[in-house]
Protein backbone atom coordinates (compact mmCIF):
# COMPACT_ATOMS: atom_id res chain seq x y z
CA UNK A 1 0.00 0.00 0.00
CA UNK A 2 1.14 3.92 -0.64
CA UNK A 3 2.29 5.65 2.19
CA UNK A 4 1.64 9.61 2.49
CA UNK A 5 5.51 9.99 2.15
CA UNK A 6 5.69 7.89 -1.00
CA UNK A 7 2.71 9.68 -2.45
CA UNK A 8 4.07 13.05 -1.75
CA UNK A 9 7.96 12.24 -3.26
CA UNK A 10 6.20 10.60 -5.94
CA UNK A 11 4.47 13.73 -6.45
CA UNK A 12 7.64 15.39 -6.25
CA UNK A 13 9.68 13.19 -8.45
CA UNK A 14 12.29 13.85 -11.49
CA UNK A 15 9.85 13.04 -14.72
CA UNK A 16 11.15 10.98 -17.53
CA UNK A 17 11.98 11.52 -20.92
CA UNK A 18 8.64 12.42 -23.29
CA UNK A 19 9.73 8.89 -24.77
CA UNK A 20 10.36 6.60 -21.84
CA UNK A 21 6.87 8.55 -19.85
CA UNK A 22 5.02 7.60 -23.50
CA UNK A 23 6.35 3.76 -23.03
CA UNK A 24 5.51 3.99 -19.46
CA UNK A 25 2.21 5.30 -19.76
CA UNK A 26 0.89 2.34 -21.92
CA UNK A 27 2.28 -0.43 -19.35
CA UNK A 28 -0.17 1.64 -16.98
CA UNK A 29 -3.03 1.46 -19.36
CA UNK A 30 -2.31 -2.07 -19.66
CA UNK A 31 -2.01 -2.69 -15.98
CA UNK A 32 -5.12 -1.19 -15.51
CA UNK A 33 -6.83 -3.67 -17.59
CA UNK A 34 -8.58 -0.87 -19.53
CA UNK A 35 -11.26 -0.41 -16.23
CA UNK A 36 -12.96 2.58 -16.95
CA UNK A 37 -13.48 2.70 -12.70
CA UNK A 38 -9.49 2.92 -12.57
CA UNK A 39 -9.17 6.33 -13.80
CA UNK A 40 -8.56 8.57 -10.81
CA UNK A 41 -5.92 5.63 -9.92
CA UNK A 42 -4.60 5.94 -13.04
CA UNK A 43 -3.83 9.37 -13.66
CA UNK A 44 -2.39 9.29 -9.87
CA UNK A 45 -0.15 7.11 -11.85
CA UNK A 46 0.11 8.64 -14.95
CA UNK A 47 1.23 12.38 -13.34
CA UNK A 48 4.63 11.47 -12.15
CA UNK A 49 5.73 10.11 -15.42
CA UNK A 50 5.27 13.99 -17.06
CA UNK A 51 5.52 16.20 -13.81
CA UNK A 52 1.75 16.97 -14.43
CA UNK A 53 -0.95 15.57 -16.89
CA UNK A 54 -0.34 16.62 -20.23
CA UNK A 55 -3.04 16.59 -23.21
CA UNK A 56 -1.45 13.78 -24.91
CA UNK A 57 -1.65 11.78 -21.66
CA UNK A 58 -5.19 12.47 -21.14
CA UNK A 59 -6.65 11.67 -24.75
CA UNK A 60 -4.83 8.48 -24.82
CA UNK A 61 -6.14 7.72 -21.87
CA UNK A 62 -9.58 8.55 -22.55
CA UNK A 63 -8.94 6.39 -25.45
CA UNK A 64 -8.15 3.44 -24.01
CA UNK A 65 -10.60 3.48 -21.44
CA UNK A 66 -13.05 4.17 -23.68
CA UNK A 67 -14.25 7.06 -21.73
CA UNK A 68 -15.29 10.82 -23.02
CA UNK A 69 -12.37 13.55 -23.41
CA UNK A 70 -14.49 15.83 -21.24
CA UNK A 71 -14.93 13.19 -18.40
CA UNK A 72 -11.47 12.85 -18.35
CA UNK A 73 -10.21 16.31 -18.62
CA UNK A 74 -13.29 16.73 -15.66
CA UNK A 75 -11.96 14.36 -13.06
CA UNK A 76 -8.03 15.80 -13.65
CA UNK A 77 -9.00 19.49 -13.14
CA UNK A 78 -11.45 18.62 -10.09
CA UNK A 79 -8.87 17.20 -7.84
CA UNK A 80 -6.20 19.85 -6.82
CA UNK A 81 -3.50 17.15 -6.66
CA UNK A 82 -3.51 16.79 -10.26
CA UNK A 83 -1.84 19.31 -12.21
CA UNK A 84 -2.44 20.04 -16.42
CA UNK A 85 0.73 22.57 -16.99
CA UNK A 86 4.38 21.68 -16.16
CA UNK A 87 5.20 22.21 -12.81
CA UNK A 88 7.64 25.02 -12.03
CA UNK A 89 11.21 24.37 -11.31
CA UNK A 90 11.07 25.00 -7.39
CA UNK A 91 8.16 22.61 -5.53
CA UNK A 92 7.38 23.15 -1.93
CA UNK A 93 4.68 21.46 0.02
CA UNK A 94 3.86 21.93 3.20
CA UNK A 95 1.49 18.83 5.11
CA UNK A 96 -1.55 20.71 6.56
CA UNK A 97 -2.17 17.57 8.60
CA UNK A 98 -3.52 18.29 11.95
CA UNK A 99 -0.48 17.43 13.90
CA UNK A 100 1.45 19.84 11.51
CA UNK A 101 -1.14 22.54 12.31
CA UNK A 102 -0.90 22.46 15.47
CA UNK A 103 2.56 22.68 15.51
CA UNK A 104 2.87 26.28 13.65
CA UNK A 105 2.56 25.05 9.57
CA UNK A 106 -0.23 28.05 9.08
CA UNK A 107 2.27 30.38 10.48
CA UNK A 108 4.77 28.36 8.10
CA UNK A 109 2.89 29.26 5.14
CA UNK A 110 2.33 32.68 6.01
CA UNK A 111 6.22 33.02 6.01
CA UNK A 112 6.30 31.26 2.99
CA UNK A 113 4.00 32.82 0.82
CA UNK A 114 5.66 36.56 1.82
CA UNK A 115 9.31 34.77 0.22
CA UNK A 116 7.74 32.59 -2.80
CA UNK A 117 5.44 35.51 -3.50
CA UNK A 118 2.65 33.17 -4.29
CA UNK A 119 -0.55 31.99 -2.54
CA UNK A 120 -0.92 28.48 -1.31
CA UNK A 121 -2.22 26.07 -4.00
CA UNK A 122 -1.84 29.02 -6.53
CA UNK A 123 0.03 28.98 -9.60
CA UNK A 124 3.55 29.83 -10.28
CA UNK A 125 5.28 32.92 -7.72
CA UNK A 126 7.80 35.59 -8.67
CA UNK A 127 10.78 33.13 -8.53
CA UNK A 128 9.01 30.21 -10.15
CA UNK A 129 8.63 28.57 -6.98
CA UNK A 130 4.94 26.79 -6.64
CA UNK A 131 3.81 26.23 -3.38
CA UNK A 132 1.03 23.44 -2.63
CA UNK A 133 -0.87 22.18 0.36
CA UNK A 134 -0.31 18.18 1.52
CA UNK A 135 -2.13 15.75 3.88
CA UNK A 136 -0.38 14.22 6.87
CA UNK A 137 2.55 12.60 5.83
CA UNK A 138 2.97 9.69 8.18
CA UNK A 139 6.15 11.80 10.30
CA UNK A 140 4.08 14.07 12.55
CA UNK A 141 6.66 13.95 15.50
CA UNK A 142 8.51 15.64 12.82
CA UNK A 143 6.03 18.86 11.76
CA UNK A 144 5.30 21.46 10.95
CA UNK A 145 7.04 19.27 7.96
CA UNK A 146 7.87 20.54 4.32
CA UNK A 147 8.28 18.44 1.09
CA UNK A 148 11.10 20.90 -0.23
CA UNK A 149 11.45 19.59 -4.34
CA UNK A 150 12.81 15.71 -3.58
CA UNK A 151 13.26 15.93 0.24
CA UNK A 152 11.38 15.88 3.56
CA UNK A 153 12.07 18.99 6.14
CA UNK A 154 11.24 18.94 9.77
CA UNK A 155 10.80 22.36 11.45
CA UNK A 156 10.78 22.96 14.68
CA UNK A 157 7.18 23.42 16.70
CA UNK A 158 8.53 26.38 18.53
CA UNK A 159 11.04 28.29 16.20
CA UNK A 160 11.20 32.11 17.04
CA UNK A 161 10.25 34.06 14.24
CA UNK A 162 14.37 35.18 13.61
CA UNK A 163 14.97 31.43 13.90
CA UNK A 164 12.52 30.44 11.18
CA UNK A 165 13.59 33.23 9.01
CA UNK A 166 17.36 31.90 9.71
CA UNK A 167 16.40 28.19 8.64
CA UNK A 168 14.52 28.95 5.57
CA UNK A 169 17.30 31.41 4.22
CA UNK A 170 19.67 28.53 4.95
CA UNK A 171 17.53 25.90 2.60
CA UNK A 172 18.14 28.62 0.26
CA UNK A 173 14.23 30.16 0.42
CA UNK A 174 14.46 33.34 -1.75
CA UNK A 175 14.50 36.70 0.95
CA UNK A 176 10.92 37.88 2.02
CA UNK A 177 10.14 40.95 -0.44
CA UNK A 178 9.27 44.11 1.17
CA UNK A 179 6.12 45.41 2.13
CA UNK A 180 4.33 48.16 0.43
CA UNK A 181 4.15 51.05 2.81
CA UNK A 182 0.71 51.52 3.93
CA UNK A 183 -1.36 54.16 2.15
CA UNK A 184 -1.70 57.04 3.32
S1 LIG B 1 0.24 15.88 10.18
FE1 LIG B 1 2.03 16.45 9.10
S2 LIG B 1 3.14 14.61 8.98
FE2 LIG B 1 1.33 14.05 9.98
Amino acid sequence: MTTAIETAMAAAAKPLAPAAADRRLERLIAGSSWSQDALIELLHRVQPLYGYLPASALHRVAQELALPLSQVYGVASFYHLFHLSPPSAQRCGVCLGTACYVRGAAALVERLERRLGVGLDQPLGHHGWTLISLGCLGACGQGPLVCLNHRLVGFDSDNAPAALEARLDALGFPSPRPQAPAAP
